[in-house]
């Protein structure tokens, strides 16, 4: 049992290996369906999503489903915060009606870990501001682990707007806990130095060609314009610099896994030529979502 889940920076790597094993029992079987589960039957998962989600919110709700529980799903504009609720109101408000555990996104960097310090109802980080988006990097590394042997040696190269990406801070935190060798790259505004310094095996490489040479796994994310200040690359010149192209691909390994943890921008940070090739992953992440998100609500309600 854990107390939620907050983020990976502090979660212990045994504890992250046993969520993946987890979650291998609730991937779909030979014929495309799913062994039945009853881990949450009567608990309540209640999603309160303040920013938007199409695949992380599905998922959640599915995943509390899936295993016989409740879910119900609170989202801003539905909800008194939109009257001037504050969120710590709201907060109190909802664990008063003593759900099992609370789902949150939040365009706040640290609210989730804020609020777990006053509520006893565990919390699950689903997404905060810029910081950490820790059920993304597990399901991220359970897609990769379905296809390689190990995390141990291999070179991943994240590309694109590092600076902004809950994603990407989520994954740098777990893959440096397995000794994976982690190249950022991206626009130099959007991919600052420091950034080397977050967690050991980081490298950064402004050159995007350098970046995937020889790698294993290719990460691309979407410019988070929604949490930039200043103006907007053109298009067409992002891409020109900063775009996974088919040419890309001969650069990296043979078996090279393309990701994305969507939702994705097609011309603008990915081809459509990739991004439906037969090196993505894409849809295998929104999959493992599901299975990843059950080994976590398990392990937190179980
Ligand atoms: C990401 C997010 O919200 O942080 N999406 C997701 O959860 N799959 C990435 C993004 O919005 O670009």
């Amino acid at each position: 049992m854990i107390q939620g889940l907050l983020g990976i920076e502090d979660l212990p790597r045994e504890e992250i290996e046993a969520i993946l094993d987890r979650a291998k029992d609730f991937q779909p079987v030979g014929d495309g369906s799913f062994a039945q589960f009853d881990r949450l039957r009567g608990k309540t998962v209640v999603l309160l999503f303040l920013e938007p989600s199409t695949r992380t919110r599905t998922s959640f709700e599915i995943a509390t489903r899936r295993l016989g529980g409740d879910a119900i799903l609170i989202s801003g504009a539905g909800s008194s915060l939109s009257k001037g609720e504050s969120l710590v109101d709201t907060l109190n408000t909802l664990a008063a009606m003593r759900p099992d555990a609370i789902v949150m996104r939040h365009k706040a960097s640290g609210a989730p870990h804020f609020l777990a310090r006053h509520l006893r109802t565990p919390i699950i980080n689903a997404g905060d501001g810029t910081h950490e988006h820790p059920t993304q990097a597990l399901l991220d590394a359970r897609t990769i682990l379905d296809r390689k042997r190990s995390l141990e040696g291999l070179r991943v190269a994240i590309i694109g707007d590092i600076e902004h990406s809950r994603v990407a801070r989520s994954n740098v935190y777990l893959l440096s806990k397995f000794g994976v060798d982690i190249v950022l790259c991206g626009p130099a505004p959007l991919v600052p130095p420091e950034l080397a310094g977050i967690a050991p095996g980081v490298s950064i490489e402004y050159d995007m060609r350098k970046a995937i040479r020889g790698c294993d796994v290719i990460m691309m994310l979407r410019v988070q314009l929604e949490r930039q200040h200043e103006p907007d690359f053109p298009r067409g010149e992002y891409f020109s610099f900063y775009g996974l192209a088919p040419e890309h691909i001969e650069l990296a390994r043979p078996d090279v896994l393309v990701m994305h943890p969507g939702p994705i921008n097609r011309g603008r940070e990915i081809s459509s030529e990739v991004a439906d090739s037969q090196r993505s992953v894409i849809l295998n992440q929104v999959e493992n979502g599901v299975a990843v998100r059950m080994a976590v609500l398990e392990r937190v309600l179980g």
